[in-house]
């Protein structure tokens, strides 16, 4: 995304994405140019914030305007778990306001919108191994229709009106400023917070459940980098794939039980099983991102537990 002098705009910046992808784009563009939206009152930090709801085309519209917005990075989601729970709501905030922020991109003439696609858009027929940039794409939670709706939609915006929007399908994501909630993938996180906090960890799927996974660090500068890469270099306007590794939650478990050798990682699988198991299993074939806009990732399981641990420990009390 270019610097211009109109703003950018990060909506649910206070989520998982936002809280880390708002600070590096405000080192990148300048923090007055980046404005931050979310539901959520803002906890700490500084530039500018806008508290609203985005399934609200008027309340968006109205901070559009109010900061000259040229750019969105539309991060608001309901994610696959919490999605169960309540579909219609997962329909409404996911579509809605993806339709709002593509609508008024195109009525605001801006350069460009991102927005994140996941591995939840794939289903139960997607071959689970090697899966490719095209496939069959079924997903069976409310979430991962969300993703493929999505990124139908974007790829028209695209076709029809010209306008530059951008997709990924992000894998599980593992960070720790913010605590897991609402998605399949949150065990990777749990699990940190409970061998920190308890030495022990009940994981809601099974110890030989494989799903790809991404450091943080790593989502972010691929949403930097890849909003950065020239239009003509890009090929899909519907969700590039992503990958950086993949891995068993036992392996997980064993990878953090070398830091901590007392920790006790147990598997009583939930609901969620049968989400994981509908997702690919093994390193998502992303040669387009490579060959497209240079995507590599830097972390593999070992850097990831070992930069997970180094900055929980600072914040997370517990017996060690
Ligand atoms: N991390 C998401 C979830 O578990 C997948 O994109 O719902």
């Amino acid at each position: 995304m270019s610097s211009a002098k109109r703003k950018i705009l990060v909506t649910g910046s206070s989520g998982q994405i936002g809280s880390e992808l708002v600070p590096a784009l405000r080192e990148r563009y300048g923090t007055q140019n980046v404005v931050a939206c979310d539901i959520k009152p803002l906890q700490e930090g500084s530039g500018p914030f806008e508290l609203a709801d985005v399934t609200d085309r008027e309340a968006l519209e109205g901070i559009i305007r109010k900061h000259r917005i040229g750019s969105i990075y539309h991060l608001v989601s309901i994610l696959s778990a919490a999605g169960e729970m309540n579909p219609n709501l997962a329909w409404s905030v996911n579509i809605e306001s993806l339709r709002n922020v593509l609508d008024l991109a195109l009525q605001h003439k801006m350069e460009q919108v991102f927005w994140p696609s996941s591995i939840a858009a794939f289903g139960p027929h997607t071959p689970r191994i090697h899966t490719h940039q095209l496939t069959v794409m079924d997903p069976n939670t409310m979430y991962g229709i969300t993703k493929v709706t999505g990124e139908l939609l974007c790829n028209y915006y695209f076709v029809k009106y010209g306008l530059d929007v951008r997709c990924l399908r992000y894998p599980g994501i593992i960070s720790w400023k913010t605590p897991p909630g609402g998605g399949t993938t949150d065990y990777a996180v749990a699990i940190f917070h409970g061998a920190l906090r308890e030495g022990r960890y009940e994981c809601f799927v099974a110890a030989d459940t494989v799903i790809p996974m991404m450091y943080m660090p790593d989502a972010i500068r691929a949403a930097i980098e890849f909003t950065s890469a020239p239009r003509s270099r890009l090929h899909t306007h519907l969700g590039y794939n992503l990958a950086a590794m993949s891995f068993s939650a036992r392996e997980l478990a064993k990878e953090v039980k070398r830091h901590l050798p007392g920790f006790v990682c147990t598997y009583k699988p939930d609901a969620r099983q049968k989400i994981a198991d509908s997702w690919p299993k093994s390193i998502i074939d992303d040669r387009c991102s490579r060959k497209d806009w240079g995507w590599k990732p830097r972390f593999n399981l070992c850097r990831t537990v070992e930069d997970m641990l180094n900055h929980l420990r600072v914040v997370v009390p517990g017996p060690r």
